[in-house]
């Protein structure tokens, strides 16, 4: 939490690796009083990550853990709970993180891990390059997707997705940059819906109440 903000409802905690797009999306929205909730901490596992910079000159909390301090996955992400579970955090955010999570970490946050993918999954699970991807193989709707994380890789429950149109004059980059866009609004609406307690996982589905 930031000093001198009030105590909103939902403690969140963001994993990252890069840009940080999506977390300041999740910042702004609770700044503009969209969403009830507080960034409690946000976890790096890359210390030039622009992301994390961007964290700390904001003055959230921010805990670095990369590959050089701790070399082992599951030694690594054991140190993220820790950090998680000392901030109390109630939603862990996965906004851009590179690690396939362990098993041990998905089952310490059971239905509180939630992802976002750019593409409309199932399609293009799995792969860091979704956008490149999806653009080569020619599709004429693509977009985003926030999920429950599971042990299974990009499919979890799926609990909000955006379409974007594939113009004829596009490039992958600037579909990419349209999913962004969608991206910031799709992120921040799952969290809201969390935050309500309006999401039920009923199997493979989620159901909004
Ligand atoms: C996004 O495209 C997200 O869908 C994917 O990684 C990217 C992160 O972007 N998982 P940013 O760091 O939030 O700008």
């Amino acid at each position: 939490m930031k000093a001198g903000e009030p105590s909103p409802s939902l403690r969140v905690g963001v994993l990252i690796s890069g840009r940080g797009s999506n977390l300041r999306a999740i910042d702004q929205a609770i700044g503009s009083g969209q969403l009830p909730a507080s960034l409690e901490i946000v976890v790096s596992n890359r210390a030039e990550a622009p992301g994390f910079a961007w964290a700390r000159q904001a003055g959230l909390r921010t805990s670095l853990l990369t590959r050089d301090d701790l070399p082992r996955r599951a030694q690594r992400q054991e140190a993220m709970r820790r950090v998680l579970e000392a901030a109390e955090v109630e939603l862990v955010v996965l906004a851009g993180f590179d690690e396939v999570l362990v098993d041990e970490f998905v089952s310490a946050f059971q239905g509180r891990i939630i992802n976002i993918h750019p593409s409309l999954l199932p399609a293009f699970a799995g792969t860091m390059k979704a956008v490149e991807e999806a653009y080569n193989h020619g599709v004429k709707v693509s977009g985003c997707t926030v999920h429950f994380v599971t042990g299974q890789l990009d499919g979890g429950p799926i609990i909000v997705q955006r379409a974007v149109d594939v113009r004829e004059v596009d490039t992958a980059a600037t579909l990419a940059e349209r999913i962004l866009a969608e991206e910031h609004v799709a992120l921040p609406e799952a969290i809201r819906l969390f935050a309500a307690g309006r999401l039920r996982i009923e199997a493979q589905r989620v159901r909004i109440v």
